[in-house]
């Protein structure tokens, strides 16, 4: 099974075996299929934020159970999105219908089902800050369960399913958690100087894709996954430090004490904004994305962020941190 076009990077990959079940129940037999015969399980949702390998060996599943709906109660309104639910079209819908809460997050790419694992967040939003519950089965025995957000320990582009849980649930449902009162939240950027006075959720949800168009390259025209790094936390002493060096720094003190610097500001300082290397580059108008120009592969494109960390390293002694994940890692990678 050829996932080349299965992976927003481009890369590619061939998998031994494929299946993308499109209910419960063909979900839970595969999962059973898989177990008892011994593959090794590679869980696919859009394809946006992971880094696949040339070969995958045993068993390529994407959950493909696509249905939403609403559910209203008295004190909350509760949508439901199973696994393969497109976010973005997720996203659009509810401000077409005046639901409050996901606007900001309109435009990021891949599937609800993958949402939590990495948190996503664009804005000032993160998926936890409107998660309510989310389904999961168990690869190991075939149990199912509804975790609550507390339980899936959220952090900055974080949860468990990154920690304790990588490789040993496949996330079934979402449920969100939507207002039909306006909750704005226009701090970031100069999301509030693109709209006007109280603005509907879908404007808020058009100027954010409109500011993403700007910024951030579409996979459909050049390979890529958002953002490659994350935005490194550093102690305040070295924030401090670089401050006095760099005043115009972008800098976003936490309450913990330490700081968020802007990764993509920190490339760029490294004139790298733009440069390429082979089949790899650094994004010309956000240097926080890596772009495949075509015919490269895992090994190169992790050699080539490789050589941008090392630069951001250099130059201010700041560790960058890798996004995407990496598919297959028990097989080929460490
Ligand atoms: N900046 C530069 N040069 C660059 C890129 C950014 O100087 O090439 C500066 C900007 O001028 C700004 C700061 O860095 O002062 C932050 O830039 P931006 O608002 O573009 O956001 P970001 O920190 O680079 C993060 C998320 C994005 C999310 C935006 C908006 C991470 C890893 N990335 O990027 O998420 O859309 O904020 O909230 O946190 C993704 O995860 O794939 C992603 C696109």
């Amino acid at each position: 099974y050829d996932l080349s076009s299965a992976n927003t990077l481009g890369l590619p990959c061939i998998a031994e075996r494929f299946a993308a079940p499109a209910d419960p129940k063909a979900l839970r037999d595969t999962v059973a299929l898989a177990r008892a015969q011994g593959w090794p399980l590679t869980l696919l949702g859009g394809g946006s934020n992971l880094i696949l390998p040339p070969q995958l060996s045993g068993l390529v599943l994407t959950p493909s159970m696509a249905n939403w709906w609403v559910e209203e109660r008295c004190d909350a309104i509760l949508v439901h999105a199973e696994a393969a639910v497109v976010w973005h079209e997720l996203v659009m819908a509810m401000a077409r219908r005046g639901l409050w809460g996901v606007e900001n997050l309109a435009l990021i790419p891949g599937h609800c089902g993958a949402a939590p694992i990495q948190n996503i967040g664009a804005y000032g939003v993160e998926l936890c800050d409107v998660l309510d519950a989310v389904h999961v089965l168990y690869l190991d025995d075939g149990r199912e369960a509804v975790l609550s957000p507390e339980q899936c320990a959220f952090g900055y582009r974080d949860s468990i399913f990154k920690g304790e849980l990588e490789g040993r649930v496949v996330i079934t449902r979402l449920v969100l958690r939507l207002s039909a009162d306006p909750t704005l939240r226009l701090g970031y950027g100069d999301l509030q100087a693109r709209l006007g006075a109280d603005p509907t959720a879908l404007e808020v949800a058009d100027a954010v894709c409109a500011i993403r168009r700007e910024k951030l390259p579409d996979p459909a025209r050049i390979g890529n996954a958002g953002s490659f790094f994350k935005n490194p936390l550093v102690p305040g002493p070295l924030a401090r430090k670089l401050l006095a060096d760099h005043p115009g720094m972008p800098h976003f003190p936490q309450p913990d004490g330490a700081v968020k610097l802007a990764a993509g500001w920190l490339i760029e300082r490294c004139g790298l904004k733009g440069w390429r290397d082979g089949h790899f580059g650094v994004h010309d108008r956000q240097a926080l994305v890596l772009v495949h120009h075509g015919g490269g592969n895992a090994d190169e494109l992790l050699a080539f962020a490789g050589q941008v960390a090392g630069a951001v390293f250099e130059r201010f002694g700041v560790v960058l941190e890798r996004e995407p994940r990496l598919a297959g890692g028990d097989m080929r990678y460490p």
